[in-house]
């Protein structure tokens, strides 16, 4: 149920509220018809792929299909790129998601919708698609983008769902820019407080797009992901939306640790607090623009408590304190997730690698430690020993940042 002042939409797409957003697409769908001929609004109709198929990825497939196959905007079918594996059956993933309409390995127990279809083929996949979801753990989407580049579209928009970075020679690169540098498409991202199991079974959650200058194309995802269950709410700010939802997981680590080590909730909520600093001051030297109204959306503050409440990076960074850090995160990572993919580690690697680039450490005491501690540098407890430096004025030829 949503919690009371929400505006829910009734369940029923059939008596669903009329927002601003559906009048509009109504004028779209009326030109269509009013145009007498049902192949100009079927060839104007946008094709989805959703590029990954784990536990989010399978998620994100269900929300879309539920809106497509109601819609005169979107053709019906929604095909999803599957990392081809062998399931311990003998079978492959892609024919079992197609028989059963259910990813037997990363989401089970969960009806996909009958318009999912389970592409094993990435160019198959993408093939007059013009509407492009990335969903994929983040060590994986330079190669993807690669394979991609003059297989799709151009007409085509994307939006990652993906929460990473990736550090080059001359900085980091957010996972939306990678996108569209390789493959020269404008692309804007989705993050919010949404662990994908709890999404799956239809709870009550919401999510934020983040979009660079292209409105119309936020609102088709917008009208693309959300249901009554799943509001979706478009914020012109696409790094400070992606920043919210990569740093966070780095944030999680930390909470895991206390967890592990049995602290209680004051020092977890200490953590979460001094994290979410962090995570703001971090964002707003590599970004300026990034606004602070953001950290407030459900990209933010609210992503930040579910996944230091209930995410898989809290479980594992649980269990190496519980371990004493004798057992690498790569191992337990492998043991607890079962396929599944850890990012905060890799996350902490990729932040420090550019703390330590501009000397930015010591005004990031959270971060470095956590990145310390994954590599073995300092021992689980070292979380504790934490202590909240004034953290240094940071000056570059273009930024000086003095308030936190
Ligand atoms: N799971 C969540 O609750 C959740 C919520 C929000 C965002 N996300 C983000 O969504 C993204 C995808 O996560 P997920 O939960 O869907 O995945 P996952 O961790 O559940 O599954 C891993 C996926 O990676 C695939 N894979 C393995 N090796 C590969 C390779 N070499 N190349 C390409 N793919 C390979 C696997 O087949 C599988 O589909 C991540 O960036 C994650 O942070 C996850």
């Amino acid at each position: 149920m949503a919690p009371p002042g929400l505006e829910v939409a009734p369940s029923s797409p059939e008596i669903q509220k009329i927002t601003p957003l559906d009048a509009a697409a109504a004028v779209v769908e009326d030109d269509a018809t009013s145009a007498s001929s049902e192949s100009i609004a079927t060839a104007a109709r946008d094709r989805v792929a959703v590029i990954g198929s784990g536990n989010w990825g399978s998620v994100a497939a269900k929300l879309i299909a539920s809106n497509t196959c109601c819609s005169d905007l979107f053709d019906d079918e929604v095909r999803m790129w599957v990392y081809e594996e062998t399931l311990p059956s003998g079978e492959k993933l892609s024919q079992v998601i197609n028989r059963e309409k259910e990813n037997v390995k990363y989401l089970p127990g969960v009806k996909l919708g009958s318009n999912v279809v389970a592409v094993p083929d990435l160019l198959n996949a993408v093939a007059d698609a013009t509407m492009l979801v990335f969903v994929t753990p983040h060590q994986f989407i330079e190669g993807i983008c690669n394979r991609l580049k003059g297989n799709i579209r151009q007409n085509a928009i994307a939006i990652s769902l993906i929460k990473g970075m990736e550090v080059k020679k001359d900085g980091p690169c957010m996972i939306s820019n990678l996108i569209t540098e390789l493959l020269g498409i404008d692309c804007a991202v989705l993050m919010g407080a949404n662990i994908a199991n709890e999404v799956a079974v239809e709870k009550f959650s919401e999510a934020t797009v983040g979009f660079r200058h292209d409105k119309r194309a936020a609102d088709k995802w917008v009208r693309i992901f959300r249901r009554p269950y799943f509001l979706v709410t478009p914020v012109q700010d696409v790094e400070g939306v992606e920043l919210c939802g990569t740093l966070k997981n780095v944030v999680a680590v930390a909470a895991g640790l206390v967890d592990g080590l049995d602290m209680g909730n004051n020092t977890k909520a200490a953590i979460m607090r001094i994290g979410l600093k962090e995570m703001r001051f971090f964002s707003k030297l590599l970004f300026p623009s990034v606004r602070d109204t953001t950290f407030f959306e459900s990209c933010g503050v609210a992503d930040l408590i579910t996944t230091c409440l209930g995410g898989r990076n809290r479980r594992v960074a649980d269990a190496f304190a519980r371990n004493k850090g004798k057992r690498s995160f790569d191992d337990l990572e492998t043991e607890l997730l079962q396929g599944q993919k850890l990012q905060g580690v890799s996350t902490a690697r990729e932040v420090y690698e550019v703390l330590r680039a501009r000397k930015w450490e010591e005004s990031f005491p959270l971060f470095s430690t956590v990145h310390l501690i994954a590599t073995g540098a300092l021992a689980p407890s070292a979380i504790l020993e934490y202590s909240e430096h004034t953290p240094r004025q940071i000056t570059s030829s273009q930024i000086q940042y003095s308030s936190l």
